[in-house]
């Protein structure tokens, strides 16, 4: 048992699912909102955090959303992405693959390119300084329609060299992916991989829809997917990864308990899982409790813990030698 977690801790591991504002912890949120004299409707951290009791997606981002609101300057982003990092060498993430939403930011009036670079320095001197690799995936709103995203695709542009992928996030039930199918078009013609939130709370029909109109390359959660078999099979076939989030399912109640969640079945049927943290800040855990966590509520074996941190860096963006050259650490 204390064998699995130790090798859970020590392991190299990818992270394939983390939004950077979602590593927003209270005590620096607090900060921020002073540095920038921004004014949030609670007294104290203690306040803040008894506010962290979701129902659902929906009850979590408005939370979400209104804590973005006191990162204004590239230092914020800057310190935002720094405080990540520190955690990835904390919790031995070697390669990190981070969302960012800049629709939540631009619609405040905050600069598309102070976001992007206050977060790509953070994660360029993290590389210098202990190695971490990354990718950075911009993600469109699914609540706002598709010409706001296709303004902010073309905002994107002049970041083509940091940004290597979008993605879908949001609110997601009533907003199908479809809805998006002339934006991840246009995306995927200038060069950029695709991703999508499908499946998390909303049903196999958008898991089905974000891989034929979107084209996604990835499934961002994914946990839907046992209600269609046909699904179930194509995404074993094809071994399309799902990046699955088991403390964010807890908290936002798609399953009750961790011993309820169905991640090892998944791993029993052979699809290409891998653990992640979502929005740690707000989830109650980085991705070596998610692994820990998960280990113990269902009695992972080291084999299957094995098998998906090896899953973690064979759906990453990385090259395949550089998959390679990780998976013969595992
Ligand atoms: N789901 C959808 N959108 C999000 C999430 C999530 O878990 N976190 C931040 N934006
Ligand atoms: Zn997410």
């Amino acid at each position: 048992m204390n064998e699995i977690i130790e090798f859970i801790k020590k392991s190299p591991k990818a992270e394939l699912h983390l939004h950077i504002e979602g590593t927003l912890e209270p005590e620096l949120l607090f900060k921020l909102a002073k540095r920038n004299n921004i004014k949030i409707p609670y007294l104290n951290i203690a306040e803040l955090k008894s506010a962290y009791n979701f129902t659902d997606l929906e009850s979590f981002l408005n939370i979400f959303y209104q804590g973005s609101k006191v990162l204004i300057k590239e230092q914020d982003f800057f310190d935002l992405t720094w405080s990540y990092v520190l955690k990835c060498r904390e919790d031995n993430i070697v390669h990190t693959e981070i969302f960012f939403d800049p629709q939540s930011h631009v619609n405040r009036g905050v600069n598309f390119n102070l976001v992007i670079n206050g977060i790509y320095n953070a994660l360029e001197k993290a590389n210098k300084e202990f190695g971490l690799t990354s990718k950075i995936i911009m993600c469109f709103l699914r609540h706002l329609d598709e010409s706001s995203a296709l303004e902010i695709l073309d905002q994107a542009l002049i970041h083509k060299d940091k940004i290597v992928a979008v993605g879908l996030d949001s609110s997601e039930i009533g907003h199908p992916p479809r809805k998006f199918e002339r934006v991840f078009k246009k995306a995927i013609e200038k060069g950029f991989l695709t991703v999508a939130h499908a499946g998390e709370e909303g049903p196999p029909e958008y898991i089905w829809e974000a891989l034929n109109f979107l084209k996604v390359r990835r499934i961002d959660h994914g946990v839907q997917c046992f209600k269609d078999e046909q699904l179930v099979q194509k995404l074993i076939k094809e071994q399309i990864p799902l990046t699955v989030c088991p403390l964010s399912n807890i908290k936002l109640r798609v399953f009750n308990k961790l011993q309820d969640h169905n991640l090892k079945k998944m791993l029993d049927r052979g699809l290409m899982i891998m653990l992640n943290s979502d929005d740690p800040a707000y989830f109650g855990g980085y991705i070596n409790k998610n692994y820990i966590e998960s280990q113990k509520a269902l009695n992972l074996s080291l084999k299957e813990v094995k098998t998906i941190i090896i899953n973690s860096f064979k759906s990453s963006f990385l090259d395949q030698k550089k998959k390679e050259e990780w998976i013969s650490q595992i």
